[in-house]
């Protein structure tokens, strides 16, 4: 894992060289916040070693080397899914690469259910909390030490402090974020109105398919996490209606200013810490 790793690295370090502070992962339908970015070097992720194509529309495949004022980003636009029947290795690879450039902090972006009924569809939630239901877990296996403990601390696995400086963010924006949890499925099939009920019961608040793999995988490796869920639907029962990707894309387009916004702003806060 290491050896791959670097390799990746070194090919991203060659193309251009950079030592990011901040790791962002964009979710499904997000991947516009990447205009934004001043002077953004564009690598596809079929050019890096070791690196899967995404599958998934609406996930593009670029890694985007840049800044937001002067902090320095790397952005992973469009990222792996364990239902697309990857390996955990797979699916955290872009992770543990992000800390490997250097970043120290790691923003992770989905689109998500919503479970609370205080939610609508077109909200934001900052995920305070994940509750894995994946039954898998990226470091079963041998541990490699030198990336981490062989059992990591997850009492706060969403740095409170990043999520403290993200609301503020949004509050700047007129913007009441919520917090939330987030439960991890492993897909590919929407929630049945059961799970969704049960998903409730356990003490989520929001639900999708990716992010929790990448979130442990952060942990284990000494980076801090901010998550942002985009609520581009509300769980299956909660309202009478079909669930379709293409809707969910288009849920994400639509908040994307005030996404980009909030993100934008939190970035350069990130810097100063
Ligand atoms: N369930 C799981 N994943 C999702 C959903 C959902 O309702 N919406 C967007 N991603």
């Amino acid at each position: 894992m290491q050896k791959k790793l670097a390799e990746a690295a070194k090919y991203i370090q060659d193309t251009k060289k950079c030592s990011p502070k901040v790791g962002i992962i964009l979710g499904s339908g997000l991947g516009a916040f990447v205009d934004k970015i001043e002077n953004p070097t564009i690598i596809s992720y079929n050019d890096i070693p070791h690196f899967h194509r995404t599958t998934v529309e609406g996930h593009k495949g670029r890694l985007i080397i840049g800044k937001v004022d002067n902090v320095e980003v790397v952005i992973l636009q469009g990222r792996f899914h364990c239902y697309e029947g990857l390996s955990m290795d797979d699916v955290v690879f872009p992770t543990r690469l992000l800390s490997k450039l250097g970043a120290e902090i790691l923003v992770l972006t989905n689109a998500a259910g919503g479970i609370n009924e205080k939610y609508r569809a077109g909200e934001l939630v900052a995920i305070e909390d994940h509750i894995n239901m994946m039954a898998k877990n990226p470091l079963i296996g041998d541990n490699d030490n030198e990336m981490g403990p062989r059992f990591p601390d997850m009492t706060k696995a969403y740095c409170p402090e990043l999520r403290e400086i993200v609301k503020a963010c949004a509050k700047e924006q007129n913007y009441e974020m919520k917090s939330g949890v987030y439960a991890g499925v492993l897909g590919p099939t929407y929630e049945t109105p059961s799970e969704v009920k049960m998903l409730r019961i356990i003490g989520a608040d929001l639900v999708g398919m990716s992010t929790v793999p990448e979130c442990i995988a952060a942990n284990h490796i000494g980076m801090k996490v901010c998550g942002i869920s985009c609520v581009t639907n509300m769980a299956a029962g909660i309202e009478n209606v079909v669930l379709k990707h293409e809707h969910i894309k288009d849920e994400a387009l639509k908040v994307m200013e005030l996404f980009s916004n909030i993100l934008l702003n939190s970035v350069k806060k990130f810097g100063k810490l």
